[in-house]
């Protein structure tokens, strides 16, 4: 299933990639203070504290410490999860655990009932964070707190027992298995603690765990509450949605909240018979049988033609309590509604709440937030409602002094009605109304078409400089040329843009990290300069490096990797990338193996590869605990087919397809049993899970 939203890539010839020692002049021309660092390698304690708010407490600030100090591991493509001399890596929270009082363990034939399920966790876990609980003196725990998951989407050849269609596991479809599947998205929040020997467990029956699922009451606030867009039969207030869906990348708030993102909602929608999309429908994507769930053939709600408000209410950002487990989650709408990866907050130098969006799909757009009020470190119920008020802003990225060369100048347009052609002239009717159809107000202002926006992160040593991963866009530079209309009737990812200095390859197989900094360091400003931190690229496949196709200079054939998603900092600054491609292992990913993790020096530009996942996953999601001597990790979608070199054959020699997988859930992965020696007994079906990851002699994590 993720295959339907996933794009691999291609092709290009550009030359001119900047050498290592350029890299590191670079660097070292943005911060001089570095120089010593950067000449010796030795550790970041030369680094200036620029200010800026830490992506987490730092119990090790101002501490000497090795950016890149664990060896690098091998491409994989065995079903294990690698990671490097003197770690390990742990089961945590997996897919069916029982989190809720009644819940019952994981059967393992997915008999599981809807009801059933939502007293379990959730599948393919992706975003999360983790919130220790806290000392007397305020500081935080690193041994027990919250861990809040997200969990994006099912897979259905494994969420689902085979049913009596032999063609197709999942036939006939019935209502039942619809709020199955309803209760399976959303989020887990979960208590979680270390035990004396350094391990972890979750608490069971913890009165903090709980679900949000897909039909949870959540209230709708900010600009675009009650507008007639968001209006429904079951809802004529347009102030109350049930649920929350495709909950992809988060992030989380000083106050203690936590930001889950919707993404590819559209996916969920469709119609039955005959029904002609409008252009707000077609430019979000919303197409007669969506990505295949059959939702909508059984529950009149994702009918389109039956009910056309109901996709305006998902694709918004969510903010939850994850204290007060009866508290209610809110869809912030002053965020915009697109196809939301995760939400970076910083707090900027004024007080003022900055948030940076990505939306995900071929040639969308980035955006953040400026909030009109500012954050109140002493009261925490004074920015209960921060994110309902401010300006959204999408951006452009120029080629600056030169063409060519990878780095320029941007700005941020605000998407205000009744300014910059958001008005009545363009078919604009209110700020609600910009909001809800923010990717329509975007095309109208002009603002960049990127390579797939997905994680961005804020650099926690210095105020203003921020970090996207674009992962991939086989729509780049091939012909014939087009772009978004400005009047919003694009079909959603059907343009076809011209390469430019920010999107640098045509057919975009790889992906790449882009990085801007707002000018004078301040985050709520309305410029920035921009360049390009590393190009993904496969110099096994394509050793000429005057070619762009092998990666830029700090690309090698032992560290390469395709498609970076996920993007964190931990709090000294290290830059941790997570890749959600292809694992196929040949051609254009020629020995890249299976998704993995990276850990990089901005400084330096080099990049080590940290762990490998097991076969058919994506890794996604990290967060630490204040000591960063436990990282989490999340595997999503292990026993994905796609075209993985293990993939199962059958008897006639074709590869197995969903269908066959299905009713022979552990011939592929059985992650994480094969992990974990504290599973007995292969897992019946793979599981996305969450991994402890530690150091054995207990060791700040990455250094
Ligand atoms: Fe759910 Fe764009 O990743
Ligand atoms: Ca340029
Ligand atoms: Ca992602």
């Amino acid at each position: 299933m993720a295959q339907s939203i996933r794009d691999d890539d291609g092709t290009s010839n550009l030359s001119g990639n900047p050498h290592l020692t350029q890299l590191v002049e670079t660097a070292i021309a943005r911060n001089p203070a570095r120089r010593a660092f950067l000449k010796t390698g030795l550790g970041a304690a030369l680094l200036p504290f620029i200010g800026g708010v830490g992506a987490c407490s730092n119990n090790d600030e101002g501490a000497i410490e090795n950016i890149l100090g664990f060896k690098s591991v091998p491409t994989s493509t065995a079903d294990v999860m690698v990671v490097p001399e003197g770690y390990r890596a742990e089961t945590l929270v997996r897919w069916g655990d029982p989190l809720l009082a009644g819940a019952p363990e994981f059967r393992g034939d997915a008999s599981e009932t809807s009801f059933e399920a939502e007293l379990q966790v959730g599948d393919n876990h992706d975003g999360m964070h983790f919130f220790g609980f806290r000392n007397a003196d305020g500081s935080e725990k690193s041994d027990s707190g919250l861990l809040v998951i997200n969990h994006e989407y099912i897979n259905p050849e494994y969420y689902y027992a085979p049913d009596t269609d032999a063609a197709n596991w999942l036939l006939p479809f019935s209502a039942e298995k619809a709020r199955k599947a309803l209760a399976g998205h959303g989020i887990s929040v979960v208590e979680v603690r270390r035990k004396a020997d350094g391990s972890w467990e979750y608490v069971r029956g913890s009165a903090f765990n709980r679900r949000i699922t897909g039909y949870t009451p959540i209230e709708i606030t900010g600009p675009a509450r009650g507008h007639d867009l968001l209006r429904t039969a079951a809802d004529p207030t347009g102030a109350e949605v049930l649920g929350t869906l495709n909950n992809c990348a988060s992030g989380w708030t000083p106050w203690g909240t936590y930001l889950t993102c919707e993404e590819n909602f559209n996916g969920y929608f469709g119609w039955n018979g005959t029904y002609t999309p409008n252009a707000l429908e077609n430019r979000y994507g919303i197409a007669k049988d969506g990505f295949g769930y059959l939702w909508h053939t059984v529950d009149p709600r994702f009918d389109v033609a039956v009910n056309p408000p109901e996709p305006n209410r998902f694709g918004w950002v969510v903010e939850i309590d994850p204290s007060n487990p009866a508290s209610k989650p809110k869809k912030r709408t002053a965020l915009g509604r697109f196809k939301h990866e995760n939400a970076e907050l910083v707090v900027a130098p004024n007080g003022k709440v900055v948030v940076y969006l990505g939306c995900d799909e071929r040639n969308e757009y980035i955006y953040k937030f400026v909030s009109a009020g500012t954050y109140n470190p002493a009261n925490a119920a004074a920015n209960a409602n921060l994110l309902d008020t401010g300006t959204l802003y999408v951006g452009k990225f120029e080629a600056g002094a030169a063409a060519g060369d990878r780095m320029g100048t941007g700005s941020w347009v605000p998407l205000v009605f009744g300014s910059n052609g958001l008005d009545a002239g363009n078919g604009f009717t209110s700020q609600a109304d910009v909001l809800i159809r923010a990717r329509q107000a975007a095309d109208r202002v002009g603002a960049t078409m990127m390579d797939r926006p997905e994680w961005i992160a804020a650099n926690p040593k210095k105020s203003g400089e921020i970090y996207i991963a674009l992962t991939n866009n086989n729509r780049r530079g091939t012909t014939p040329a087009s772009a978004n209309k400005a009047d919003g009737t694009t079909v959603a990812g059907s343009a076809r843009p011209a390469v430019d200095d920010a999107n640098p390859r045509a057919d975009n197989q790889w992906g790449h990290v882009l990085r801007w900094n707002e000018t004078g360091g301040d985050p709520t400003g309305t410029t920035f300069s921009w360049d390009i931190f590393v190009v993904a690229g496969n110099p096994k496949a394509t050793p000429d490096r005057t070619n762009l196709r092998s990666g830029s200079a700090n690309v090698t054939v032992e560290n390469m990797f395709n498609s970076p998603d996920g993007l964190q900092f931990d709090s000294s600054g290290r830059l941790w990338i997570q890749t959600d491609g292809s694992f196929a292992n040949t051609g254009n990913f020629d020995g890249q193996g299976n998704n993995q993790m990276l850990a990089a020096d901005i400084a330096s530009g080099e990049i080590r590869r940290f762990l490998v996942g097991p076969s058919g996953c994506e890794v996604t999601g990290v967060t630490w605990t204040a000591d960063r001597r436990t990282m989490f990790v999340n595997i999503q979608h292990p026993g994905e087919l796609g075209s993985h070199p293990n993939r199962p054959r059958k008897a006639d020699g074709s590869f197995y397809g969903d269908n066959d997988i299905a009713r022979d859930a552990a011939r592929f992965s059985k992650f994480p049993a094969a992990n974990d020696a504290t599973v007995v007994g292969n897992s019946p079906r793979p599981r996305p899970c969450t991994i402890v990851v530690r150091r054995t002699d207990g060791g700040v994590v990455g250094t």
